[in-house]
């Protein structure tokens, strides 16, 4: 090539050959469809920055044609939301267009209409459909802001950045995402996911009508049954309150550029990925389920689960299977009964108190818990009074967890985790007067310490943290505040004297760690300016670092902690 940068003519020039290849991008397609307009197989309506498009496609080895909306810049091609799904175009004689009656519409070779939107209050001969930069396709009346109908609220399978799922407590679980059938077939699969609001909102996958995978209820942090999903927080999800009992599910981006979403693939999968634009290909951040104890109540009820033990399953202590045969054939879905029945049992309707709750340590809490907004020793008081509570925890951002019934669904983990108190007969449990000296122990020896952390601190603080010390450390070195097996929030004071969020180490990823001043500081002292939102775990505030790019921080009062992300790829 002859020509060079050093040559101020040639600058022009490829200034000049710049400028004509832009306009020649932008001009092969509009981002809007107005009324009247028809949009052939063939054609594209393209978001304002070239990140989304909509038009037809054919899956591979589908001989189908679909409308749908896709990533411009992404070689392969990566569906995220079909219109006509259910109801596939033969021949490429489709249109997308907007009907008399203001109603988005696809319509076949013959005319018929294959799909609508069906915004049935619309009655305007002047909408206008646009696709945003998100993949959201919002239909909407001239010179109007409000959408009529919008494709983020119709999903297919796919939860993409700033996507909101809606729940209502009274309503009880939503399914939101349905996965394609294969491969070849967008048209609705065997799996479908969704959230169950009941208690601490949780994310659950089904298989048809059964329940398949779920997440454990939700801390205000991360989801307690996945203590490894930190990649999630990194990409600022969050729960936040609309009001009138209207929560929601969201995530944004951390970098604008950032390629992300989530899928319920058709083989049952809740899958994570994230466009690396080096390697070309999309990055899996995280999947579950990941192993046979992630499957829904795996070991039937009263049953563990843990990957590590051979078998795999196991009944929780004071229990024995429920059917000796099937268990030893690894049929664990009878799961395990009493070997002893509970004070309660014996003596129907008298309180209970002669029974007693073991600690099983680092494990998914089982499913369907009856919430409860009580302190710790009530909790325990609470489970022991109620003769149908077989169980509780306590878990910070949820608080007081008690659950009657079978205890379903319940796996041992190697990290993280929570502490699950299980209610026995004072025979299964040993005497009581050792279990209460153990507790006049503890309750010392946590005193003693609480009493030397403080103090500490407070010197810590006096003589150290001023600004930013050591922000950018390497992960190994991190002190810790995280959750520890035990899922309770903590801080290990081992490293320095900063308050920091433990993170996980993903493909080239580095969280920096800031101290509270810095925090305080880069937040304008918690100002309601940097406020971003408020969910049911705390406050979330947008932070401006002098070194680092605008980001996110967690703040829960209730978690006596805080955190900060930032995203370095
Ligand atoms: C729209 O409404 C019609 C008639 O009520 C129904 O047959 C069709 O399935 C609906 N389409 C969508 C996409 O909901
Ligand atoms: C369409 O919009 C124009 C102005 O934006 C308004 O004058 C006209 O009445 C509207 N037509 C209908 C049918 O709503
Ligand atoms: C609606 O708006 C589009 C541009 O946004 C315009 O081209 C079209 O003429 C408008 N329709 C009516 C009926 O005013
Ligand atoms: C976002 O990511 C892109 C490419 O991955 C990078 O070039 C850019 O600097 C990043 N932006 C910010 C604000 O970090
Ligand atoms: C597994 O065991 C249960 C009873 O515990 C029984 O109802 C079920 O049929 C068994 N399934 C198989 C495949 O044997
Ligand atoms: C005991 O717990 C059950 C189930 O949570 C609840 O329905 C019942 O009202 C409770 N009884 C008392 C006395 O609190």
């Amino acid at each position: 090539m002859a020509i060079s940068f050093r040559n101020p003519r040639n600058i022009l020039l490829w200034s000049l050959l710049f400028i004509f290849y832009s306009s020649a991008l932008f001009s092969h397609g509009a981002n809007t469809i107005i009324q009247g307009q028809v949009v052939r197989d063939g054609e594209f309506i393209i978001s304002a920055a070239q990140i989304f498009v909509l038009g037809f496609f054919s899956p591979k080895n589908s001989p189908y044609r679909y409308v749908g909306i896709w990533y411009d810049k992404v070689p392969i091609q990566t569906v995220v939301w079909v219109a006509n799904r259910e109801e596939p175009i033969s021949g490429d004689g489709g249109v997308i267009t907007i009907g008399s009656d203001g109603n988005l519409m696809v319509l076949d070779g013959n005319g018929n209409s294959v799909w609508s939107a069906n915004a049935s209050s619309i009655e305007s001969s002047n909408s206008t459909a646009i696709l945003m930069d998100t993949g959201d396709l919002v239909l909407s009346r001239n010179n109007s802001d409000e959408a009529l109908w919008r494709s983020f609220s119709y999903p297919t399978d796919t939860y993409l950045p700033d996507m909101r799922v809606y729940m209502n407590v009274e309503e009880g679980e939503s399914r939101v995402f349905n996965s394609w059938k294969s491969a070849n077939d967008p048209s609705p699969g065997r799996y479908s996911m969704g959230v169950d609001p009941r208690g601490s909102p949780q994310i659950v996958i089904w298989e048809g009508l059964n329940r398949y995978w779920r997440s454990g209820h939700w801390n205000g942090i991360i989801f307690t049954g996945v203590p490894r999903m930190r990649a999630i927080y990194l990409y600022g999800f969050r729960l936040l309150n609309e009001g009138d009992g209207r929560l929601y599910f969201t995530y944004s981006k951390m970098n604008n550029s950032d390629l992300i979403n989530f899928r319920i693939t058709w083989e049952g999968y809740e899958r994570q990925v994230r466009w690396d634009e080096v390697l070309r290909e999309w990055s899996v951040i995280q999947m579950q389920p990941r192993n046979e104890c992630d499957l829904y109540n795996k070991c039937g009820p009263f049953g563990i689960c843990s990957v590590v033990n051979s078998p795999i399953c196991s009944c929780m202590k004071g229990f024995i299977p429920k059917d000796l045969d099937q268990w030893r054939n690894g049929n664990w879905s009878g799961g395990c009964t009493r070997r002893t029945p509970s004070q309660c049992q014996r003596n129907e309707g008298e309180s209970g108190r002669e029974d007693g709750f073991l600690g099983i340590e680092g494990v998914k809490l089982p499913d369907f818990m009856d919430g409860s907004e009580s302190n710790n020793e009530e909790c325990e008081e609470k489970c022991l009074r109620n003769c149908s509570c077989n169980a509780y925890a306590f878990v910070s951002g949820i608080n007081c967890m008690l659950w009657s019934g079978d205890l379903v669904d319940i796996q041992s983990f190697d990290e993280g985790g929570n502490t699950l108190y299980l209610r026995l007969p004072k025979s299964e449990l040993g005497g009581k007067r050792k279990v209460t000296i153990l507790v006049i122990m503890a309750v010392s020896v946590a005193g003693t310490f609480f009493l030397s952390m403080f103090i500490w601190l407070l010197w810590r603080y006096k003589s150290k943290l001023k600004g930013i010390t050591g922000s950018r450390r390497k992960n190994h070195e991190l002190p810790q505040i995280g959750a520890n097996p035990s899922g309770e929030f903590s801080t290990d004071f081992s490293g320095t004297g900063d308050l920091s969020v433990e993170g996980q180490q993903g493909s080239g990823q580095e969280l920096s760690l800031f101290n509270f001043n810095s925090v305080a500081a880069a937040t304008n002292n918690f100002s309601l300016e940097n406020k971003l939102g408020q969910g049911g775990f705390g406050s979330v505030y947008k932070c401006n670092f002098a070194f680092a790019k605008t980001t996110h921080f967690y703040f829960n009062e209730k978690l006596c902690g805080y955190g900060l992300m930032e995203w370095k790829p």
